[in-house]
């Protein structure tokens, strides 16, 4: 059974780019995580429609990649307009990758986007008896307030400081070099294989 250690998953936010593994992440998890997660049992038809619409509207996602697997995301997306300071968070991490800690990193990353764009109370489909959910929410009550009751929990996240911002937007550059410098080695192999064909 497959099973990652922290240092081999990269972290960085989701783009459009990353659609086909948004879908496949959400279609990859089993009836009982989807469950967990939308707070009913969901087919695929429905997740497929969910990735479309999610990618595209004002949401933050967090992605954990193991390769080019998604194997753990953290979804940010504001409640209503965006003054109402309010946000619902989800999260999923596939069944083979849980308790080694990304849903703690993602969980961490989601915050600290909320914190930042002023999102002060965060909700979240937490079914009762959702054991790793509340676990993981626990690790994080020396910031913030967690109250959970039959089904949602409500995060009351702390204020935006230059330190998180900063720290953000520290993340997200080096994501983007890593991109641009993975695009640039893919586009130098493609380079290679028009000019070398196959001497077979
Ligand atoms: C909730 C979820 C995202 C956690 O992801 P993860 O990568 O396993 O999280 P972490 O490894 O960072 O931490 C999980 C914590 O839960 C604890 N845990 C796991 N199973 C547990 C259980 N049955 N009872 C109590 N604690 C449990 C782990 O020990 C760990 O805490 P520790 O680091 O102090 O040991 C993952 O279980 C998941 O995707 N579940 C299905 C979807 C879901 O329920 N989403 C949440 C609602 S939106």
């Amino acid at each position: 059974m497959p099973h990652a250690e922290l240092d081999q998953i990269v972290f960085r936010k989701l783009h459009m780019g990353d659609h086909a593994a948004f879908e496949a992440h959400l279609i990859a998890l089993d009836p009982d995580s989807r469950r967990t997660r939308f707070g009913m049992a969901t087919t695929d038809a429905f997740l497929v429609q969910y990735a479309e619409r999610c990618i595209t509207l004002n949401a933050i996602i967090h992605g954990a990649f193991l390769g080019e697997t998604l194997v753990g995301v953290a979804e940010l997306r504001p409640i209503g307009d965006l003054f109402t300071g309010e946000a619902e968070m989800a999260f999923s991490v596939l069944a083979d990758w849980r308790n080694c800690g990304i849903g703690t990193a993602l969980f961490a990353r989601a915050l600290r986007s909320a914190r930042n764009r002023g999102f002060g109370r965060l909700y979240m489909t937490c079914l009762k008896n959702n054991a790793p959910m509340r676990a993981l929410a626990r690790k994080f009550s020396a910031e913030i307030v967690v109250e959970i009751d039959e089904s949602v929990a409500l995060v009351e996240a702390p204020r935006r400081s230059i330190i998180s911002i900063m720290r953000e937007a520290l993340d997200d550059a080096s994501a983007f070099t890593t991109l641009a410098l993975d695009w640039q080695k893919r586009a130098l192999a493609r380079k290679r294989l028009v000019a070398e064909p196959a001497s077979r």
